[in-house]
């Protein structure tokens, strides 16, 4: 039997307790009740979002569909293991992985950032640069029209031939687009182009309509597009599941399953995850326990978030919930400020300001439990030159321990307080279970302080400016 704790991701808040600068241990208790009826109306709104009565007005959008989606896939393919949502999902990404040798997956904010990060989350940290059999069968991944970069585009057109005839498996390479409005400009002009390229490299074949794969929204032009053109199956971003809390739909599902990552394990940690906030109060709960701390050190002058990840193939998850938390809740004037550190790499760059730098910050650290790989020693020097064989039997993972514990003792010392996740593995049921959390937290903590945590309606003042510029007088 397997030890379900050792795989339990887990809050300890226990270096924000501090004299000074910090919390009371009552702070959180006193704040519970406030919580519990956050977490009420979540709950409340989402069995509105289940039922055939209209959404009010002054709800919309209601995009809560993320909270049970894992656990609906889940039951559906238990159910109907031959048609459910992820055996379709499963099989395409078969047939893409068996067809191609490097997939473009093209998309922007939610419509790619989760994919970033669980690729490198999990995958080989060199994944792009091994020979297939290294990769055990799955192509490179390349990521496209997540920025407007002349020099990116080209140089991504570049490796994959610019057009030229791809007809062996290592030349051939596919594309998923990824746009549940399907008209995001940054997308749709990067859909294009390697659209094009494709469609040139595959003349005379018949694998054009074979190699793309689009996730989109059902009415999008998008769809349209792939009905007319394409043999592959579409797939759909509900409805009621905003773009940066899609990465349980197939938006990152596919690339995910294209990749080898199990998928039904990803949504396994997701579903505990929810089924623990549903249930437990304060105290053992990671969702209302994180939600409340950085809550009250928000109160209290921690307007920072600095999520501090102590692994490096974590970092595009730090990018993914800068994106969350920045367009979930900065609205109306509110909302914390989310920073991204690794760590070791940026002790030597911010960790001077969060040491001795303004007091605005609340650290949360996220600590991986294990390697994938055996500890691998300092090793012993005939030279000696930097003294180190003192410790040359100590591995990287008890350097990497001395240096979080030491940091950790030192923020406390000048009463600088952090808090730390505990992520069993950077594998799929570790993920599932954090980015669930962090997804929860984000909506939680919407419901606390009055802002609604789906939509963004920010976004579409530059974009106006923009469309007006580019297609004025046309
Ligand atoms: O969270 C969001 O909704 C956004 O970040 C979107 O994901 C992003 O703007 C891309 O939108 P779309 O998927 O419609 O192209």
């Amino acid at each position: 039997m397997s030890d379900q704790s050792a795989e339990t991701l887990n809050y300890d808040p226990s270096n924000v307790y501090l004299p000074a600068h910090g919390l009371n241990p009552s702070d959180l208790p006193e704040l519970a009740p406030k919580l519990n009826q956050a977490r009420d109306e979540l709950f409340a709104d989402l069995r509105l979002l289940r039922s055939a009565d209209p959404i009010p007005e002054h709800k919309k959008p209601l995009d809560a569909g993320f909270i049970d989606l894992p656990d609906r896939l889940l039951a559906d393919h238990r159910d109907n293991p031959a048609t459910s949502e992820l055996s379709k999902i499963l099989r395409a990404a078969e047939d893409l992985r068996s067809s191609i040798d490097r997939l473009v997956v093209i998309g922007i904010g939610g419509s790619y950032m989760g994919t970033r990060s669980l690729f490198e989350a999990c995958c080989h940290p060199h994944h792009n640069e091994l020979n297939r059999v290294d990769r055990n069968d799955r192509p490179r991944l390349y990521f496209a029209g997540y920025n407007v970069s002349n020099d990116t585009t080209q140089g991504l057109l570049d490796i994959l031939g610019r057009g030229r005839p791809a007809r062996e498996l290592d030349e051939r390479w596919g594309i998923i687009c990824v746009s549940k409005s399907g008209d995001t400009l940054e997308t749709a002009i990067a859909f294009r182009q390697f659209y094009d390229a494709l469609r040139r490299a595959t003349e005379g074949t018949d694998w054009l309509s074979k190699l793309v794969y689009l996730v989109t929204g059902p009415e999008s032009n998008l769809h349209k597009f792939g009905k007319k053109s394409l043999t592959t199956e579409v797939f759909f971003i509900p409805p009621d599941v905003g773009g940066r809390y899609s990465i349980f739909t197939p938006c990152g599902l596919l690339p995910a399953a294209v990749l080898g990552l199990d998928i039904v394990k990803l949504l396994e940690g997701a579903s505990a995850m929810t089924s623990r906030f549903q249930r437990d109060g304060t105290g053992s709960n990671p969702v209302l326990d994180f939600t409340g701390v950085c809550h009250l050190m928000e109160t209290r002058g921690a307007t920072i978030r600095v999520l501090s990840l102590w692994d490096q193939c974590l970092e595009a998850l730090g990018f993914w919930y800068d994106q969350l938390l920045s367009e979930s809740l900065g609205k109306k004037e509110k909302g914390a400020t989310p920073i991204t550190v690794v760590n070791t790499r940026d002790l030597h760059s911010r960790g001077q300001q969060h040491q001795e730098g303004r007091r605005d910050k609340l650290i949360t650290n996220v600590i991986v439990g294990k390697t994938r790989r055996e500890p691998l020693p300092v090793g012993q020097s005939d030279s000696n030159h930097d003294g180190l064989n003192q410790i040359s039997d100590k591995t990287l993972p008890e350097i990497l321990k001395a240096a979080i514990d030491g940091t950790a003792q030192a923020y406390k010392d000048d009463n600088r307080p952090t808090a730390n996740i505990n992520l069993p593995a950077a594998d799929e049921f570790s993920l599932g279970q954090l980015y669930q959390m962090l997804m929860l937290a984000t909506s939680l903590e919407g419901y606390l302080i009055g802002i609604n945590p789906y939509g963004q309606p920010g976004v579409q003042a530059y974009k106006k400016h923009m469309q007006s510029l580019l297609f004025a007088n046309r």
